[in-house]
């Protein structure tokens, strides 16, 4: 049997069989405002909760900013970088070669057993060929599964904050090879009708787990995401 890890995010879990499996790679798809960011932050502090130390890799809002996200909610990550469980580190996407390098030195060096890419979009940036992208995503995958360490990577999907234009749209990822290496892989949508759960969230796939499929009212708090376990059509 997998061990399972949380996933933070009250409600998810039991339509997951208690959470993502130990050095498993999930995709978190979705527009922008969907709540990606915040999804990825509540799954490290759950970590750092447990003993799990958490890395937050951002290629695009400035390690300031993330700090700042997370402070809205109340979760303060500068006293958990001091207490080395939970750390963020900001490469800009010119500088993704040595954010390759250093992954694994940090993984082993600060023990590493949860990590964030935010996001992996950027990486077309810096790599105009889509082998190459498909490569490097290969890549950070593989050396995740070899440290078992457990990853949330996100992925925007352009144009397609709308429930309607996502299910239509050829891909729910950037590169559209995001999907392929993910062993669990969500979108997250936001319909903007207002009301109690005006967001959903998509559980596309989950290799290995009988987890329940389809739609599920999602919403922002205060205190942060929380899914609703009443699926919807
Ligand atoms: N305290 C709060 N209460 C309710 N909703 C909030 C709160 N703070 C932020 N939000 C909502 O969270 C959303 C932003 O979430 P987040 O930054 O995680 O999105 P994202 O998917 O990462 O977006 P982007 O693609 O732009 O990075 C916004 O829609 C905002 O309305
Ligand atoms: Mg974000």
């Amino acid at each position: 049997m997998a061990v399972r890890v949380p996933s933070g995010i009250p409600g998810l879990d039991k339509l997951i069989r208690g959470g993502f499996e130990r050095g498993s790679m999930t995709v978190l798809s979705g527009g922008t405002g969907t709540g990606k960011t915040i999804f990825c932050i509540q799954f490290l502090l759950a970590g750092a909760k447990t003993g799990e130390n958490g890395l937050f890799i951002t290629f695009e809002e400035l390690k300031e900013d993330i700090i700042r996200d997370a402070e809205s909610f109340g979760w303060d990550l500068v006293s958990l970088e001091k207490s080395k469980k939970l750390f963020v580190h900001y490469y800009s996407p010119f500088e993704f070669e040595k954010f390759l390098s250093e992954l694994e030195d940090i993984i082993t060096k600060k023990d590493i057993k949860r990590l964030v890419i935010d996001s992996t979009s950027v990486f077309g940036l810096y790599l105009k060929d889509p082998y190459e992208i498909r490569k490097r995503i290969w890549e950070v995958s593989n050396l995740v599964k070899r440290w078992g360490v457990t990853a949330v990577v996100t992925s925007e999907v352009i144009g397609a904050t709308e429930l309607e234009t996502a299910e239509h749209a050829p891909s729910v990822s950037r590169f559209g090879v995001e999907e392929f290496v993910a062993d669990v892989l969500f979108i997250l949508h936001y319909a903007g009708l207002g009301g109690d759960y005006d967001r959903t969230l998509q559980i596309v796939k989950m290799r290995r787990t009988d987890h329940m499929r389809g739609l599920f009212p999602m919403k922002i708090t205060n205190k942060g995401i929380v899914i609703s376990p009443k699926q919807s059509d």
